[in-house]
């Protein structure tokens, strides 16, 4: 007790001190940056009027090309801005802070955000790409370097990591997060967050993450973006949430709330996600801003009957700052007045913005040197590292025969398919200010690793979408004569991403046809496909010995390819999200419920389809390699625990072949009986490891009341009953083993 009363005395003595020191040398508190940034904030509150306070919750929309509206310049200066989007490079960005921090009252610094989603100038493999790594310490690294090169161009915060659950790939989105689970996003999650954040994003070269799109939005009907979203609470919980609770947890600094009607109540005026979740139970202490105009949108979803109501129920479910749209600006003063709303609903979320900018450490620096701009981006170790998050994001979905790796002697090769001399295509959406010249084309890759003796042919063969009889022809003359063939099929980049939901899945175009052109010549076909999304394969998988998955692979891409196909790399990714046989199948996903007549193709009366099997055509966590694995040795540190007790699960895998190889190994648990029923599987761990010709190793995992637990209509509970344990190398099959939770 004693000790507890010095050091409170003490704390005390230093917060005397601290104000002292401030008002003795006549600076405001806030601009002491030996207080904390809740003191700071709070003295900064009291100086503002409310004009200066709602521009702190305002965002406003450079020009694409980074520069500045001249409007923001006296924005600035008035202290009506608070943050710009798409604003950047050290000359558009210092000149218009300095207004903001040399001639306006408070000199508030602004906040300049971009969205830097897999890579700034140096593009990284699109997020999906990075899911199918099963590498969470590579994707920190990955946005590690992205922060970098933000932050060289002037950028504190970035709109990233988008980490909505997707089980629908109708929606073009699905290419911009880590695919359909919650565990594996939740892991992915936060390593971008630690990524682009490190220990204090404060510090140079580290940017603000805003972990997005709260919440849901990935269950859009139908897979059309934008559209409603129904979700259960079971759901919200167990399955939507989990991904946004780990970045969360790793420190996000800032949420972006999202476009859609979330069960009736838009996300981005939705009390109960954002001060109910978000806040009350994760006691999430950043702020959260508006997705783009998503505040006014609120009068178009019929939530709001006019701005004022708009402004209003945003403002106070919790949404700080506004972007794009000036609802907040136009309409709170008068609601102040009207006594609709209070001050202090107001100062809550400009203390939210205020403690940020004092955590980012832009008032004690809020210039970037415009020298980094030459310096910092796409330099050699960035460049290594998209080359290695490409090769480790291949799926290798198929390989009859072993096909590949292809011989670089072969005598005559023919490269065919306009995705395979594309460049922009390799940046896949949402490249922020990387450039297609920056990037490597697969006919690159593979005229750099064949011998001196190869003869590469190459034809463009039909456009993505369209094409002509004439272009199949020249694609099949250019193919005759070949060795082999390798296609590059699949979507083009822009096909993919925000509002670009697609009806079909099928290969655009006429891209089927050219594959079956390609077929008559009976010579073997490798196909690599990129493609932000899952696509109907079926003819693909029955009719081509090769497949590689490639998803946009960004600017080392080309390259990682062709070094995986001439076998230099052995690929070793798995799918982040279940590839359907068809359309007709979705929405479909490992983690399903059992049903009462779980599916049977023998039993007629079951939940299943006249016209096509029930399976995905390639399931959640599959992905082959060059080298073959063997999994044994399953075995449970107990049989039986309490319901707050832990087991460990160790398994051994061994490498059967003379190729060093990756593994995804990974760990499903299956709650048998439930108060609500359980899915069929859920990813509960995962470890992808590298093993020499013939090695065997032990891996270990633990299992406990997180990982067993689940959300129910009564909480959150480990409930007593048998556990299904699986630890396979995809969501399908596996070893098997049988743990108990007793009663307490
Ligand atoms: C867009 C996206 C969001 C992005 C924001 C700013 O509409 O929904 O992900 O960060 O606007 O560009």
């Amino acid at each position: 007790m004693k000790k507890l009363l010095i050091s409170s005395v003490c704390l005390a003595c230093f917060v005397f001190s601290v104000r002292a020191s401030a008002s003795a040398a006549g600076a405001p508190l806030y601009k002491n940056s030996k207080a904390s940034p809740r003191e700071r904030a709070a003295d900064l509150l009291g100086r503002m009027t409310v004009e200066e306070k709602l521009g702190q919750l305002q965002q406003l929309d450079g020009f694409s090309e980074g520069g500045y509206r001249e409007e923001h310049l006296k924005m600035a200066r008035e202290g009506r801005l608070g943050s710009t989007l798409n604003v950047r490079f050290a000359g558009n960005v210092n000149k218009l802070q300095k207004e903001a921090v040399e001639h306006s009252r408070l000199g508030i610094p602004l906040l300049f955000a971009f969205d830097v989603i897999h890579g700034y100038r140096t593009i990284f493999p699109i997020p999906l790409a990075e899911a199918a790594q099963w590498k969470p310490e590579l994707a920190e690294k990955s946005a590690a370097a992205a922060a970098a090169e933000a932050y060289a161009a002037g950028l504190k915060w970035t709109f990233a990591p988008m980490v909505d659950i997707a089980r629908d790939p109708r929606w073009g989105r699905i290419a911009e997060g880590a695919g359909e689970d919650p565990y594996l996003g939740a892991a992915m999650a936060a390593a971008r967050v630690r990524g682009f954040q490190g220990d204090d994003f404060a510090a140079p070269g580290k940017v603000m993450a805003c972990v997005k799109h709260w919440a849901g939005y990935g269950a859009a009907e139908a897979g059309r973006d934008y559209n409603s979203t129904d979700i259960s609470q079971t759901s919200l919980r167990n399955i939507y949430y989990p991904p946004f609770k780990a970045a969360a947890a790793a420190g996000a600094a800032t949420v972006m709330s999202a476009f859609n009607d979330l069960n009736g109540v838009p996300s981005s005026a939705n009390k109960s996600t954002i001060d109910g979740v978000l806040r009350g139970d994760w006691k999430f202490d950043g702020f959260v801003v508006s997705d783009y105009t998503s505040v006014q949108e609120l009068l178009a979803h019929g939530l709001a009957e006019d701005g004022e109501d708009a402004a209003l129920k945003a403002l106070r479910a919790g949404v700080d700052m506004e972007m794009v749209s000036t609802l907040y600006r136009d309409k709170i003063p008068a609601a102040l007045s009207g006594k609709k709303i209070s001050l202090t609903t107001l100062d809550r979320s400009v203390r939210r913005v205020l403690e940020a900018k004092f955590r980012a450490g832009i008032f004690e620096d809020p210039y970037i040197d415009p020298k980094l701009e030459t310096t910092a981006l796409k330099t050699p170790r960035a460049l290594e590292l998209a080359e290695e998050a490409a090769l480790k994001s291949l799926v290798l979905l198929k390989n009859e025969g072993g096909l590949l790796p292809l011989d670089p002697a072969v005598k005559k090769v023919a490269v065919i398919g306009v995705l395979a001399g594309s460049r922009a295509d390799m940046l896949g959406s949402w490249f922020a200010d990387g450039k297609p010249e920056d990037a490597d084309t697969l006919l690159e890759g593979v005229r750099a690793m064949v011998s001196s003796g190869t003869i590469v042919v190459y034809s463009s063969g039909c456009p993505v979408n369209g094409g002509t009889d004439e272009d199949l022809e020249k694609a099949a003359a250019a193919a005759s004569g070949a060795d082999v063939i390798i296609v590059a099929a699949g979507e083009s980049a822009e096909m993919s991403g925000e509002a670009a939901s697609r009806a079909f899945l099928s290969l655009p175009g006429r891209q089927l046809e050219l594959l079956e052109r390609l077929k008559k010549t009976g010579k073997p076909v490798v196909v690599v496909l990129f493609n932000g999304r899952p696509l109907e394969l079926g003819w693909l998988d029955a009719n081509v010995p090769a497949i590689l998955e490639a998803w946009y692979p960004g600017v080392r891409g080309g390259r990682a390819v062709a070094r995986t196909i001439f076998g230099l790399e052995n690929p070793g990714g798995k799918l982040p999200v279940t590839f359907p046989r068809t359309l007709g199948q979705v929405p479909l996903y490992y983690n399903h419920r059992s049903t009462g007549r779980p599916p049977s193709p023998s039993e007629k009366y079951t939940s299943r389809y006249i016209d096509s099997p029930t399976e995905p055509l390639y399931p959640f966590g599959y992905g082959l390699s060059y080298s073959s694995f063997a999994l044994s040795g399953l075995s449970l540190s107990s049989g039986e625990i309490t319901p707050d007790g832990a087991v460990k699960v160790s398994v051994d895998i061994a490498n059967l072949s003379s190729r060093a190889g990756d593994e995804v190994v990974q760990l499903y648990i299956r709650d048998a009986a439930g108060s609500e029923t359980r899915p069929v599987r859920e990813l509960k761990g995962f470890k992808r490891v590298t093993l020499a010709p013939g090695e065997k190793k032990m891996l270990e995992f633990e299992l406990g009341p997180a990982e067993l637990g689940y959300y129910y209509s009564g909480g959150f509970a480990v409930e007593p009953g048998v556990f299904k344990i699986y630890v396979s190398t995809s969501s399908a099959g596996g070893l098997e083993a049988v743990l108990r939770v007793s009663a307490r």
